[in-house]
């Protein structure tokens, strides 16, 4: 067996409300809670980000992958009926059943594909084209479709101004493919890593089979995300770093040999600094943050999108991805384009 895995298509799906950071000071100052664009810029780098309209079914989470995964196909000159697997990664599901695989599935009719979702927050990417790529590699799978999409607005707290400001809705996809293993357009290596003990950093307490959501505990807000935003901005440079500095190693490589650093965008500080630290310039690192804030699992894929649809990715350059969420969970990726 000497297959490898190749990016060959990427898509990117946004909601059409774009929600400024003074529409949410407006928003928030309706419900008592003080906050201002002057803050929200400076500390975490985001002037604006994508809302969807919950009660629009083409604005699902499902929707949004759906347009991300037909402009990935596109782009790779490839049908539906060719995907062999279907990996999904979110944390903000249309529904705890079915799978948004399977509702992705269903509306692109990829029949020939076998889905499943993977629930690892904002790592839930580089987790998911890590998986596929495995499949691919093993024989048993020639294409894969890799989503990261998220509507996270439902489970967000907006009277939490330490957590609300930051997130946003969208989704990314892309193709893989099965090259020869010789092949220099490749994944090259990823890493993953979790850390349960670090459960309490960001979580939802209610609405999984542990705490079913009562009248109570929704009026009590258990159905949101509860954050300590400090403590992850510590862990995730940290991280971000170790992990970055790792896989390099381990491939013999050195930051100075990256064409391009795509991290999470969680908030353009904990990005600024990871670069800092590993004496990246920032115009080799790609940021969308300010437009789009954190949208989990979708960062990544709908960046890296943007990147190569405008040209600044550029055929054999090196890539490395870098990702940390709730779980807590931690991977990176490097790829040679
Ligand atoms: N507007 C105005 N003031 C605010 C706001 C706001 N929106 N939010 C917090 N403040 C205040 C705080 O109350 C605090 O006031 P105090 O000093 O009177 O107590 C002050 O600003 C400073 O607060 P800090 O928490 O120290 O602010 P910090 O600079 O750490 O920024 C933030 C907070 C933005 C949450 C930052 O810590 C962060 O981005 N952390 C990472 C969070 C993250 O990445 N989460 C996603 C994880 S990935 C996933 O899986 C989804």
């Amino acid at each position: 067996m000497n297959f490898a895995a190749r990016i060959t298509g990427t898509g990117s799906a946004f909601p059409k409300n774009r929600v400024t950071n003074d529409d949410i000071v407006q928003k928030l100052a309706g419900l008592g809670v003080t906050t201002s664009d002057q803050w929200i810029r400076e500390r975490t780098g985001i002037c604006e980000r994508r809302i969807s309209d919950n009660g629009n079914p083409s604005e699902y989470n499902s929707s949004l992958g759906l347009s991300a995964a037909q402009n990935a196909l596109e782009m790779a000159g490839k049908t539906a009926d060719e995907i062999n697997q279907i990996i999904y990664a979110t944390c903000s599901p249309d529904t705890p059943l079915p799978s948004s695989a399977c509702w992705l599935q269903h509306k692109i009719n990829a029949d020939n594909a076998w889905g499943m979702d993977i629930n690892a927050a904002c790592s839930g990417f580089i987790y998911g084209l890590s998986t596929a790529e495995k499949f691919i590699r093993t024989g048993q799978v020639k294409t894969a479709l890799v989503v990261g999409a998220e509507v996270l607005n439902p489970i967000i707290d907006w009277e939490d101004r330490n957590s609300c400001i930051l997130f946003g809705d969208g989704a990314g996809a892309v193709v893989v493919e099965r090259v020869h293993s010789s092949s220099s357009h490749r994944i090259i290596d990823s890493r993953l890593r979790s850390d349960g003990h670090l459960w309490e950093l960001l979580h939802i307490p209610a609405g999984g089979s542990n705490m079913e959501l009562t009248p109570e505990r929704y009026a009590r807000k258990l159905n949101k995300i509860k954050m300590k935003g400090k403590e992850i901005f510590k862990i995730a440079v940290k991280t971000l770093c170790d992990f970055a500095q790792n896989l390099l190693r381990k491939n013999q490589l050195t930051p100075e040999d990256l064409d391009w650093f795509v991290p999470h965008q969680a908030n353009r500080r904990i990005i600024e600094a990871v670069a800092n630290r590993l004496q990246l310039p920032m115009e080799k690192v790609l940021v969308n943050v300010d437009r789009y804030g954190n949208t989990s699992s979708a960062t990544i894929p709908t960046v890296l999108d943007e990147a190569i649809r405008d040209g600044r990715i550029k055929s054999g350059q090196t890539i490395l991805l870098d990702a940390f969420g709730a779980g807590l969970t931690y991977g990176a990726m490097l790829i040679r384009w």
